[in-house]
């Protein structure tokens, strides 16, 4: 089976995009990283994505003032120049919009630090603090209109521990995404998710309820 074509959209220093480059560097990987996508010309990760040889463009979403459709057709133009099959968002920091999110069906992912429906939006790890939760985490999931709300395709757990702060948090479960993006990319690549009713099966099996998850770290 051809390996499918993946653009990663980002937006700053694209540590999790260069999880999936690494990942994808395994010929037996089932997607390349056949593009990295940024709206800000500033974003670290171009540089990262530079040095591995894979294709970077720009569009600068300040170009578009406040037209979101005309800066989504440029971005929808040159994913269809690149052929691209699946797209991942990765620290991507534009909302889109359901006509654009429409075009992507199941075949767009985004990573969220928290375990989702927990904690959407921003500031995951102040709340998660603030909250005192026991356990917190990241999820991958499909995008949908509504944000961060998308099916789940993987999750990680991480444990909070006595004294944690924002910073400790927010790089333990970033390990936990580096592990899970590679990890649910696959599984889409291969073909092995389904979404019934809202929910993704893995192999017909549905993804376990964070609840269940044993903490990672
Ligand atoms: C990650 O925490 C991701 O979950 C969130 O934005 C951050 C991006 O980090 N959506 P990076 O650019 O991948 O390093």
């Amino acid at each position: 089976m051809s390996r499918k074509r993946v653009a990663v959209l980002i937006s700053g220093r694209g540590s999790n995009m260069a999880a999936l480059i690494e990942a994808a560097k395994d010929k037996k990987y089932p997607a390349e990283i056949a593009l990295v996508l940024s709206n800000r010309p500033d974003a670290g990760g171009l540089h990262v994505a530079r040095a591995a040889g894979i294709a970077t463009e720009i569009v600068d979403h300040a170009a578009f003032g406040k037209d979101r459709a005309a800066f989504e057709r440029a971005l929808q133009a040159v994913l269809t120049s690149h052929h691209i099959d699946l797209v991942c968002l990765a620290g991507f920091m534009r909302l889109l919009t359901p006509g654009f999110v429409g075009l992507w069906p199941e075949r767009m992912l985004n990573i969220h630090p928290a375990l989702l429906p927990a904690f959407k939006g921003l500031d995951t790890h102040k709340r998660a603090l603030e909250a005192a939760v026991k356990v917190h985490g990241a999820t991958v999931h499909f995008v949908v209109p509504e944000m961060d709300s998308g099916p789940i395709i993987a999750q990680g757990a991480v444990a909070v521990r006595a004294g944690d702060t924002e910073e400790k948090l927010s790089a333990r479960v970033l390990d936990v995404e580096h592990r899970i993006y590679p990890l649910a990319l696959k599984l889409v690549a291969q073909g092995r998710v389904r979404v019934v009713d809202g929910r993704c099966l893995i192999d017909g099996v549905p993804v376990p309820d964070a609840s269940s998850l044993v903490p990672l770290a």
